[in-house]
């Protein structure tokens, strides 16, 4: 057992009386390249952190009435009752964390399972509204335990999806596929090449032990729901339909180039975007495949830059950390990593110059901004499991 799953078991015991039975991880995640283009069916290239949300849980015996999940959040220090009855939503008032796992309820409801009564405790390593898909780990992780209490079969992509689908009605984020995807499918050591039209996956290996991806969160808050995520993902479906094609997936530069009047500056730069960082994610994974890291590199900082420019999603926060990342020996890469508006930034960096890279950025932070940032490094991560924990 981790520290984390031995804490969680820890609560489940206090609160519960009983010892859970088991345990599921599920991390957040990074994404290296390929940024606000998964719901335009472009390639993405996200890995999972070392940042995890753990959920213990055990089936409950029913005593009359309908079956329910008791649910409890370590973070939030609450718990909630949810029905496991279809047709029942949660209630009202439910917290907003419960919502995400009211939304995972009924997603494996309405696939017909029967859910039996079942306590749980979850606890999350992955900072909350931080851009590393603190959401689509507890969705995942909440997924692995109901899948396995009812004896459900279902496939890792319609986990995935699954969980997209609670987010999108249960917490108002019209995301793509990116974050649950990665948080299922990620494994060790390998970044996660996802075709988000085909949901093909390619493991691209990672191999080189001497470097590390830092991650530096700008605690600007970022919440995807509300309105400018949408207003991208609406301005995108608005070029492929003046363009005539089903998604920009299917637009090429000089397509969008010959339709700028149609398109109008702002629809045109959109576009832009999605387009060349699609192609830039391709060439991002080729190069790494090929050792060419300076060429990722270079690959990183254009993706920043057009996210700034062209899709302005970034912030003077993210700015400033990829600008002094950029000035220090040893970085390989960097920029705003996520949905944007806040959150974090990825930076590729040597592995014996990360603590110095560091301290300098957060310096320059501190004197920039009068914030703080916080900052971790990782290498990367598995994707969801299932623990059976051992009786006692
Ligand atoms: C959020 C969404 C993802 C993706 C990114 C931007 O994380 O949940 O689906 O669109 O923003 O790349």
């Amino acid at each position: 057992m981790t520290d984390q799953q031995r804490q969680a078991d820890a609560v489940f015991r206090d609160l519960f009386g009983r010892p859970p039975v088991l345990a599921a991880a599920a991390p957040g995640r990074v994404n290296l390249i390929g940024e606000h283009v998964d719901y335009c069916d472009g390639f993405v290239l996200p890995m999972a952190i070392e940042r995890e949300t753990v959920i213990v849980a055990a089936p409950r015996p029913v005593v009359g009435g309908e079956p329910i999940a008791r649910l409890h959040s370590t973070a939030f220090a609450e718990t909630v009752e949810l029905p496991l009855t279809p047709g029942t939503g949660p209630p009202a008032a439910a917290p907003g964390w419960s919502r995400y796992l009211a939304g995972v309820i009924a997603g494996f409801l309405d696939r017909g399972a029967t859910i039996p009564a079942f306590d749980a405790v979850v606890d999350s390593t992955v900072p909350l509204g931080g851009g590393l898909s603190s959401s689509a780990s507890l969705e995942v992780a909440m997924a692995t335990i109901v899948a396995t209490l009812a004896g459900h079969a279902i496939g890792p992509l319609e986990v995935a999806q699954l969980c997209r689908r609670a987010e999108h009605e249960f917490a108002g984020v019209p995301c793509g596929v990116m974050d649950q995807c990665a948080s299922v499918l990620c494994i060790r050591d390998h970044l996660l090449l996802l075709d988000c039209r085909s949901l093909a996956v390619m493991q691209v290996p990672f191999q080189r032990p001497d470097l590390r991806v830092l991650v530096m969160n700008s605690n600007v808050r970022h919440a995807l729901n509300d309105g400018g995520y949408a207003a991208r993902r609406a301005d995108c479906q608005r070029a492929a339909a003046i363009l005539g094609v089903p998604s920009l997936r299917e637009a090429t530069l000089a397509e969008l180039e010959a339709s700028r009047g149609a398109l109008g500056d702002t629809i045109f730069r959109r576009a832009r975007h999605v387009v060349t960082e699609i192609a830039r994610t391709l060439d991002a994974a080729t190069a790494i495949a090929q050792d060419r890291w300076a060429e990722l590199g270079e690959l990183m900082a254009a993706s920043h830059v057009s996210l700034r420019d062209d899709y302005a999603v970034s912030c003077l926060e993210l700015d400033l950390l990829v600008e002094l990342a950029g000035a220090q020996p040893g970085v390989i890469g960097s920029r705003m990593t996520g949905g944007g508006f806040g959150g974090c930034t990825v930076t590729l960096v040597e592995a014996a110059r990360a603590d110095a890279v560091m301290a300098a950025v957060a310096r320059g932070y501190r004197q920039g901004t009068g914030r703080e940032c916080t900052l971790f490094t990782t290498r990367p991560a598995a994707g969801a499991r299932l623990v059976w924990l051992p009786a006692s």
